[in-house]
């Protein structure tokens, strides 16, 4: 790894807000690392920016009957505003409809075209007549040939997961207008990846420290062979093809998307009066160049880009891609058109965005998908930000208080315990360091909370209440060696919780331009003065945490079609198949749990003609007193079953509603009376 580092994470397509899983996929352990990486003293930036083509913009723009400008504007704005209440640090971020990147995409797309590089390609794609385009692949509708699911779309079908082109669905429809598309010649560039095979297995087999679920995707690809790939479309949004020849077309969103990584850099070197310096970042071999994205991004970061800049020849190669796997949200995918998802802008409202940083952070999907659930922040928060750094933190600061007027004490004669806590500090920044630059940041974090656990352990161990007394000079070396490990952590932990880390420098008197190199075990001198400070991690209560679970359920409830919301219908039933059933008006007459069970209620209901004893699954919906006197609905002529040792004849109607629960079905007619 190089001193000079460019990290770029995956630009976010500004169609709708941003959530938990865009974070876990590659901002936050992008974040992380440039912070890192920059407390080390490494020349490194990190540079984002909006995906701002594309037909998500598109469908977007529709759905909300505004123009692709609009949208664009409205989420660019947006995603600004978020990232830096996280506290995504980026040293620029930009947006592709930015007429630098305009030009810069042009120009790359020019310089190719003229190599001589693209297929010039006639082929016959999806037309919408009424709409007078050609459909690009969401925009198409059909049966999938695979499973049969008959809304599966031009790219994929969400019900298998097949990878599909347009022209494979039976029976097409276009989401404009509904209409039955035609086939219609049209002429586009391809990038031939196949030309590129060797060169890229070559690349990647020589890449070091790739992670495992990178690299086999990568070979996957590679071993299925690369085929010609069309780098422009028929659409009015993008940026238009610079040639004569193409009127109507736009470079695909994927070969102007990581352009747009060079031209926010460019951006950004303009905006620092120093309009060449983005060269030094994309073009001097001296610089690591590594892209944070989600597994979805990889074929585009891992084959097509790195084969367009092999092609181009004047930038530097990616040296990593550390792609993350997905974030499940609650035991279930993430999903943002089920309402599947806690936004960022919401989660702002209510907690810290440190806190978010720090669960996440322990949690990111790195080698496999992982689960963010509330109970889980809750429990991580209250057990370990809380209880473990955030008791250590305050025991050491508020015995130096109280015991020494808040001045470090010094350390003399110190025992051997002392000074194996102090070492503690060396060996967990060395175990950090790696786990770091390795791009294992969960390992990274549960280490440094791991020097909190061993400083915990030594005050315990060390008990400064009683030595105060009886060795005061022992206590001063517990204050002493708590306070040199309260001052590593304020910057071990400072990628991750940089607002909380300010604080707890501010309070220890620590520099902010202090870096990796200083932390040390007397970083703190003796003397030194220690704030009084205010508790800096707050517990999480049950409310805040039921208050939030309840909000996304009623999320993905307002979300789903009412479709979903309810179970599919049954197969068609014969008339004389329901015309066995004798459904008869009843009253409920007794009631009473059934004991050993937690489901059944034992029922008496009055069939007019008789009295019948019924079993009913209900107990968690209902309490025996309350359902007495109901008018219901029974199935009267259901053979008897025997439950729990009580035989039950009969079974009284229940609606069950789309959140689970149970209704009974009353009716005025008296009873025995038929149901018919
Ligand atoms: O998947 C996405 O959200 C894309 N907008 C990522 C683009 S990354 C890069 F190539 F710009
Ligand atoms: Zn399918």
């Amino acid at each position: 790894m190089s001193e000079r580092i460019l990290v770029t994470s995956a630009l976010p397509y500004a169609n709708g807000p941003l959530h938990l899983g865009h974070l876990a996929g590659a901002y936050l352990p992008a974040d992380l690392y440039t912070r890192f990486q920059r407390l080390k003293g490494k020349d490194i930036i990190h540079i984002c920016g909006s995906d701002e083509h594309g037909v998500p913009i598109t469908i977007a723009a529709e759905k909300e009957g505004i123009t692709p400008q609009e949208v664009v504007d409205k989420y660019h704005a947006k995603f600004k505003e978020t990232f830096e209440q996280i506290g995504i640090d980026f040293d620029y971020y930009g947006r592709t409809s930015s007429p630098v990147h305009k030009k810069t995409s042009q120009e790359f797309f020019k310089n190719l075209h003229d190599q001589g590089v693209f297929n010039k390609k006639m082929e016959e794609q999806l037309y919408d007549e009424d709409a007078d385009m050609f459909l690009p692949d969401r925009y198409v509708k059909g049966t999938c040939p695979e499973c049969g699911y008959g809304e599966a779309y031009g790219d994929q079908c969400e019900q298998c997961g097949s990878s599909l082109s347009p022209t494979e669905l039976i029976d097409p429809i276009s989401s404009i207008t509904g209409n039955k598309p035609i086939l219609k010649k049209t002429e586009h560039w391809y990038l031939p990846l196949g030309d590129f095979q060797q060169r890229l297995e070559e690349w990647i087999d020589s890449r070091k420290n790739w992670k495992p679920n990178v690299s086999g995707q990568c070979k996957s690809w590679l071993d299925s062979g690369l085929s010609d790939r069309a780098v422009t479309r028929d659409l009015t949004w993008g940026v238009p093809v610079p040639l004569p020849d193409a009127e109507g077309k736009v470079l695909y969103v994927w070969f102007d998307a990581p352009i747009g990584y060079i031209s926010a850099t460019k951006e950004w070197a303009e905006e620092k009066g120093d309009p060449e310096l983005w060269k030094t970042y994309w073009q001097d071999e001296d610089t690591s160049l590594v892209h944070f994205i989600g597994k979805d991004n990889i074929v585009f970061h891992c084959i097509m880009f790195p084969a367009m800049l092999m092609q181009h020849g004047d930038y530097v190669l990616p040296e990593n891609v550390p792609a993350n796997e997905f974030l499940n949200l609650e035991g279930k995918k993430l999903s943002t058109s089920k309402g599947w998802a806690v936004w960022l802008e919401e989660y702002i409202e209510d907690f810290e965005p440190d806190l978010l940083r720090y669960v996440l952070g322990t949690t990111l999907p790195e080698t496999k998908d992982s689960d963010f659930s509330w109970k889980d922040f809750q429990a991580r928060i209250n057990g370990e930000l809380a209880d473990i750094l955030g008791n250590f933190i305050f025991r050491t600061t508020s015995f130096t208080q109280r015991f020494f007027d808040g001045k470090v004490p010094a350390l003399e004669n110190p025992t051997e315990k002392d000074l194996t806590a102090l070492k503690a500090i060396e060996e967990q920044k060395e175990k950090i360091n790696e786990a770091y630059t390795g791009y294992k940041f969960r390992e990274a974090i549960a280490e440094t909370m791991n020097l909190a656990r061993i400083g915990n352990r030594y005050f315990t161990e060390t008990e400064p209440w009683k030595s105060r007394k009886e060795n005061p000079q022992a206590c001063a070396n517990t204050l002493y060696v708590c306070t040199q490990i309260c001052g590593a952590l304020s910057l071990l932990f400072q990628p991750v919780m940089p607002q909380k880390m300010h604080s707890l420098r501010e309070q220890l008197g620590i520099p902010h331009n202090t870096t990796w190199e200083h932390i040390n075990d007397h970083l703190v001198p003796a003397d030194h003065l220690v704030a009084d400070h205010e508790i800096l991690f707050k517990k999480i209560e049950d409310d805040m945490v039921d208050r939030e679970i309840n909000k996304l359920e009623e999320k993905a409830k307002a979300a789903a079609p009412a479709a979903d919301k309810f179970p599919p219908l049954k197969d068609v039933a014969e008339f004389d198949d329901f015309m066995a059933l004798d459904l008869r008006a009843g009253k409920i007459l007794a009631a009473e749990k059934v004991k050993k069970s937690n489901k059944l209620i034992q029922i008496t209901v009055d069939l007019g003609f008789e009295k019948r004893t019924i079993l009913s699954g209900i107990a968690d919906f209902f309490k025996p007193d309350e359902i007495i006197g109901k008018s219901v609905s029974v199935v009267a002529n259901l053979a008897p079953k025997k439950m729990m040792g009580i035989e039950s004849n009969g079974m009284i109607l229940m609606g069950e509603d789309s959140n689970g629960k149970l209704h009974f079905v009353t009716t005025d007619a008296e009873p025995g009376s038929p149901i018919t």
